[in-house]
């Protein structure tokens, strides 16, 4: 995950800066970079790999001075370079930034910059950021305003912060929407700026949390939040504990929570380095899937337990979709002893958070022995299921420390969406343009969770309306079918409350007679090819005295009409529809739980890893 830490005040930045990231190493990242205004200039040293490389850099080549700005990029695929490590000069190398997010827009913003003259030094969105202040100064704004003008410009979910040699008394920072936290880090005389509070723990307790769609101009003296139309804001300063494990959690009450909510970046990493948007190509690398390979595989083994296993289903639409070609979802600990029919034109993929899950690993032995293709879809780095395959995909999430999983599920989905895509060019099943499009459509991913994230008020309440029920039905169909899976298993998990997922088509056979006024039924309605038959779905639940919860696309007033409680998301391209109906039924079971006062980090009898059979 990428981790931001920066620092204003009378002290050397760059001492204080580097060991903000080290606090957030345990995250892993593949390029890390660090800027200080040294004698009136912006003094920038940044390269490839561990934090350890850009310390050494530091080291034969020092740099001091205040405030500065430091970043780190967790990533281990695609072509992490020097030139692409943050933090980002402008052409005047006047003004630097560092940022998290995707700028969705920056193909049209690069353009016109272009058409200035602006020259571009990284194949980065990021770059954008800095030549539009550089722009928005050069017509006489401070650089206060200047970066206004550009957040307003930008879009998508962000966390960014930048400063200006020419205004050395000041960072300017932002959070625009849920890209994770900015965190801005009060001293006496010094203040701090972070994505995470670790990162500045040792230095205050004193925090502010920007909310989306605030700035903050960061001084020595202290920080001025407003609203990104210029509305200044009375922040609430929080005290935060000492204790590592609480400071953590931040501003959430649970992992759980904080997982759910940190689900816009990790999609966010989840693409980076990975996605090439201007040719609308996607990379793997580690995966070792060449064009042969691809040519000559006849059928995908997806095997997963749990959560993993849902993805897995989503991804048996989106592979045979889009790359034409069979796939096959067999839970971990079935496979093995189903004599599954394999041979070396086979692949067997698992997904897997941990990497560590007996039943997964064990299937995947059974691939090995008999000769299959072996790849996985991981977290944990250096996990068995990681060593042992063939080729690997790495879940850019992070640590997930909540027992019923979240963000471990929502990367794995574009993971496979990324992976169909690949394979569907490597294969030569798709023209250029169709396969432009799916990998344009893939920008938006962060920012549609973002706005899925902005329902949880909505949530919440319907939370209360649920909290006291014995049963609950959620039904699905096509690509969200398995959606309806994952959100009785997130609820089940923690909040002990009964509940069943189903295809909605399948309701008429049997789980309709169960449908009365206590029994609710959530209903999984986006605006995808399924749509029309989730309609009637819904009217026989309906019929029958339900209470519907639908989650439904953002004004949708036929299914609003309909449904007893609507969760209206975002309109999101079908495929990746599943990234955005999930995040509120994960919303749901979390509030569920923790209003039944629940231990929703540690449910009973779960366990995170299960490494037994
Ligand atoms: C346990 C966890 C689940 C998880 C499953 C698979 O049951 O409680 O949340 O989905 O294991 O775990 P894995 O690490 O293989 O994804």
């Amino acid at each position: 995950m990428c981790g931001i830490v920066g620092y204003i005040g009378p002290r050397d930045a760059t001492p204080i800066v580097l060991n903000g990231l080290k606090r957030l190493e345990y995250r892993g990242y593949d390029s890390a970079g660090l800027a200080v205004l040294q004698n009136g200039s912006i003094a920038v040293r940044r390269d490839a790999g561990k934090l350890d490389r850009l310390i050494d850099l530091v080291g034969q080549s020092p740099i001091s001075g205040a405030p500065g700005i430091g970043h780190t990029r967790w990533a281990t695929h695609g072509a992490p370079s020097a030139r692409n490590a943050h933090p980002h000069l402008g052409s005047t190398g006047r003004v630097v930034v560092v940022h998290n997010g995707i700028v969705e827009n920056f193909l049209e913003l690069r353009d016109e910059l272009t058409a200035e003259g602006v020259n571009f030094n990284s194949e980065t969105d990021t770059e954008t950021i800095v030549h539009l202040v550089e722009h928005y100064l050069a017509t006489g704004l401070n650089l206060t305003e200047a970066a206004r003008k550009t957040f307003l410009d930008i879009q998508g979910a962000h966390g960014i912060v930048l400063m200006s040699a020419d205004e050395p008394d000041k960072i300017v920072c932002a959070r625009l929407g849920n890209a994770g936290g900015v965190v801005v880090g009060l001293g006496e005389g010094e203040n701090y700026i972070a994505s995470d509070i670790p990162a500045i723990l040792e230095h205050t307790r004193q925090v502010i949390f920007l909310e989306s769609h605030q700035m903050a101009v960061v001084t020595r003296e202290g920080a001025r939040v407003e609203s990104l139309e210029g509305k200044p804001v009375q922040a609430e300063v929080h005290s935060v504990s000492w204790d590592p494990v609480a400071a953590e959690k931040g501003e959430f009450r649970h992992f759980m929570q904080k997982e759910i909510h940190e689900q816009v970046r990790s999609l966010t990493d989840t693409l980076a380095g990975r996605v090439d948007f201007e040719n609308g190509r996607i990379r793997l690398p580690e995966l070792n899937l060449s064009p042969e390979l691809a040519q000559r595989i006849t059928k995908i083994f997806i095997t997963a337990c749990g959560t993993a296993a849902y993805a897995g289903m989503v991804g048996k639409y989106l592979i045979e979709k889009i790359a034409r070609l069979p796939v096959e979802l067999e839970i971990g600990s079935e496979f093995r002893y189903r004599d599954p029919i394999i041979d070396e034109n086979t692949v067997v993929l698992a997904i897997s958070q941990s990497g560590e899950t007996a039943d997964t690993l064990a299937a995947m032995e059974e691939g090995r022995r008999k000769g299959a293709v072996l790849w996985s879809i991981v977290n944990a780095i250096g996990s068995q299921a990681m060593r042992i395959a063939d080729g690997y995909i790495s879940m850019q999430t992070g640590p997930e420390i909540g027992v019923a999983s979240t963000k471990a599920f929502t990367a794995p989905l574009v993971d496979l969406y990324m992976l169909a895509v690949l394979l569907a060019e490597l294969r030569g099943v798709i023209d250029e343009q169709t396969r432009r499009n799916l990998v344009a459509d893939l920008r938006f991913v962060p920012d549609l969770a973002s706005r899925a994230l902005n329902t949880e008020p909505i949530v919440e309440k319907v939370a209360w309306a649920l909290k006291d029920v014995r049963d609950c039905l959620y039904l699905g169909r096509g690509i969200n079918m398995p959606i309806a899976y994952e959100g009785a298993l997130k609820l089940k998990e923690i909040s002990y409350i009964h509940a069943e997922g189903y295809p909605a088509g399948e309701m008429k056979h049997g789980p309709i007679a169960l449908i009365d006024r206590d029994m609710p039924v959530v209903c999984l309605a986006p605006r995808d090819p399924w749509y029309e038959k989730m309609i009637s779905q819904i009217q026989q639940a309906k019929a029958r005295g339900g209470t519907v919860v639908a989650v439904a696309t953002e004004g949708d007033e036929l299914v609003g009409g309909m449904a007893d409680h609507i969760i209206p998301v975002p309109e999101a391209p079908w495929m990746l529809s599943p990234v955005v109906t999930v995040i509120p039924l994960q919303m749901l079971a979390y509030h569920i739980a923790a209003i039944r006062g629940l231990d929703v980090d540690q449910p009973r009898n779960l366990a995170k890893s299960v490494t037994v059979e």
